[in-house]
């Protein structure tokens, strides 16, 4: 090969890695630091020191909080212990959550929950939490009854599925049935750090029922949060490095037709949408290098975001809180009832606010 024609190759590539190492920057807001926002009323969860990755609340105010996740690239504080799901009646002043008995026969020793979901039949007013599950790191769905008068959740069955290969979170959509976003195409944790480096947009949305599952949704760069509409018209789900929110309206098939992308400009986790007003609110992580690479002197920060009128052409997007990590780090969820926000992290503490 001629010297020119080597140079050239050589140049090329330098110029496509370059390309590829600010273009992953800009993903990763690596650079990004905060102004912080705070909230007069806030208060830390007691007992929560190892994540409160997921929360969920229901209609009466009780509210599930899966902790304890382990996951790849991510620093986990209590290694030893399995994870948890946690339940805090925001009903009363309490800041003690407690953990559910998980029936007999499931291993939970090996339990590793990540996002979380919960379904009202309305036949029976029976709940299902819908637990996204990784021991060994691999993705299952746990299905469980939740019994209030025995603090206990009872297994019902655990699905796995190939277009299930790297489940973040789900939404519930009936007994049996979820939509679920991947947050990785690759399953192999190399894989995984490529897919991230390189920027690929091929994670997906699947739609799982005992009889049907698809993808519903492709050309993500890492799915995240997902949730549901009060009205039960449309999905949106976070897409983490692309740093917005995606709306999908929800069709009768099931299928979803995508209507618009509204950027946060912030690395949207975990979503949740306020059953009054229809506001989503969301945990989000201002800079994804600090999340990943865990440092003492230069704490990975928490953003609590508010979307107000998602539909309209002018949706507004507010800071209700920021924290430098001095409170809490690396937000992952957000959730508000009768006036009070609870905030989630992926491995550090749980936050419950009086909002006004
Ligand atoms: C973080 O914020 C707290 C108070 O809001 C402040 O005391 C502290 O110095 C800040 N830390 C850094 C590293 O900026």
């Amino acid at each position: 090969m001629g010297t020119l024609l080597k140079l050239a190759l050589v140049g090329a590539l330098l110029a496509l890695l370059g390309e590829r190492i600010m273009n992953f920057c800009h993903r990763s807001k690596i650079f990004n630091e905060v102004k912080p926002v705070d909230l007069p009323n806030c208060q830390l969860l007691k007992g929560i020191e190892a994540g409160s990755e997921d929360i969920e609340i229901l209609p009466n105010g009780l509210a599930f909080i899966s902790t304890g996740l382990k996951y790849p690239m991510l620093v986990n504080f209590a290694p030893d212990e399995p994870g948890q799901i946690l339940i805090l009646d925001l009903k009363d002043d309490s800041l003690s959550p407690s953990p559910l008995r998980i029936s007999k026969g499931f291993d939970s020793s090996s339990f590793n929950p990540h996002g979380i979901s919960t379904y009202i039949d309305e036949k029976d007013d029976s709940v299902y939490l819908f637990v996204v599950n990784h021991p060994q790191l691999q993705s299952i769905i746990e299905i469980f009854r939740f019994v209030e008068e025995e603090n206990a959740l009872i297994h019902l069955k655990s699905v796995k599925h190939e277009l299930l290969n790297s489940v973040n979170d789900i939404v519930a959509v009936g007994p049996e049935s979820f939509y679920a976003s991947n947050d990785y195409y690759f399953t192999h944790l190399y894989m995984k750090v490529v897919e991230l480096f390189l920027g690929l947009s091929w994670t997906s949305l699947v739609y799982y029922s005992p009889g049907d599952v698809r993808q519903v949704a492709t050309g993500l760069y890492s799915g995240n949060g997902i949730t549901i509409s009060n009205d039960k018209k449309y999905i949106y789900a976070a897409d983490l490095t692309r740093h917005t929110i995606n709306v999908y309206e929800k069709n009768k098939d099931w299928s979803l037709s995508p209507i618009k992308a509204v950027n946060l400009d912030t690395l949207v986790d975990n979503l949740s949408v306020d059953p009054v007003t229809g506001d989503i609110w969301t945990g989000g992580h201002p800079n994804l290098y600090k999340l990943f690479i865990y440092n003492t002197e230069d704490l990975p920060c928490s953003e609590v975001i508010r979307v107000q009128n998602i539909h309209s052409d002018n949706p507004i997007i507010s800071r209700v809180y920021v924290n430098n990590g001095s409170v809490i780090q690396g937000s992952s969820c957000a959730s508000v009832y009768e006036g009070q926000l609870l905030v989630g992290t992926v491995f550090h503490r749980a936050l419950r606010c009086q909002l006004e």
